[in-house]
């Protein structure tokens, strides 16, 4: 089965309702490549009104959701909720939260859980520090990251991988196309022999780091690269192009 490329644009705590309406109109008026899967995903009090304007086949998804049902959690959004609000994705385990706020493996293992079982679609964020780079444990790293989730879930149908080199995130300091491919593909292998040939061949494996639509076209050129999760470049009129950059 093919994996059909994945652009996901995070907005992260970025925008105004005005500013908001105007990427997305810039979106739906935009020539998108029919085969490519897009998903915005505004700040969480955006979320209707992104649901409500966006058309043109783009989709919505939350940057975070807790690992509890409706209840006395103040200040936290539960999988029931994204789902009453026709929300059908969300990020989890961004590295902005679990180096800012804390969240650990078991944390976003356990959020994982809840969102699928909630019947959310997850795109769940990985990636290693300059520091673990520099040490040599990427792979140690990405794959502990990977096998918390994999204690607690084991149909990844409905999950999508975002590789997401912490040094990268914002730093205008892109992986390599080398750098991109060697730990995706290890993903994927851990992927065979952890989970399943089947979420192997099928998972989507997205990079994230730095994307612009400079380089996004040689990125999309690697073979385990599935796609994209674009953060300050998707706010800009070249994320379509960004979108458009499947091989
Ligand atoms: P930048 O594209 O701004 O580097 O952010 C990447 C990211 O964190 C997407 O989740």
């Amino acid at each position: 089965m093919a994996r059909k490329f994945f652009v996901g644009g995070n907005f992260k705590s970025n925008g105004t309702t005005t500013q908001i309406k105007s990427i997305i109109e810039g979106l739906n008026q935009a020539s998108l490549n029919p085969n490519v899967e897009v998903i915005i995903s505004p700040p969480a009090i955006y979320l209707p009104l992104a649901k409500e304007i966006a058309s043109n086949g783009v989709q919505v998804a939350a940057q975070n959701v807790y690992d509890k049902g409706n209840g006395a959690y103040t200040g936290e959004i539960s999988a029931a909720q994204l789902k009453d609000v026709g929300v059908n994705w969300v990020i989890i385990g961004h590295s902005e939260r679990r180096a800012l706020l804390g969240e650990s493996d078991k944390f976003v293992a356990s959020k994982t859980k809840a969102a699928l079982a909630g019947g959310l679609s997850v795109i769940l964020c990985i990636g290693e520090s300059l520091e673990e780079r520099e040490a040599g444990t990427t792979i140690d790293v990405v794959t502990r990251q990977l096998k918390a989730v994999a204690d607690e879930v084991s149909d990844w149908s409905n999950i999508v991988i975002a590789y997401e080199p912490v040094w990268a995130i914002g730093t205008g300091k892109v992986a390599t196309t080398e750098q991109a491919q060697e730990v995706h593909a290890a993903i994927r292998k851990w992927l065979r022999e952890t989970v399943s040939d089947k979420a192997a061949e099928e998972t989507r494996i997205l990079y994230g780091g730095s994307v612009t639509d400079k380089n996004s076209k040689e990125l999309a050129t690697q073979p385990d690269v599935d796609g994209f999760l674009v953060g300050g470049a998707s706010l800009k009129p070249a994320f379509v192009d960004i979108i458009n950059s499947a091989a």
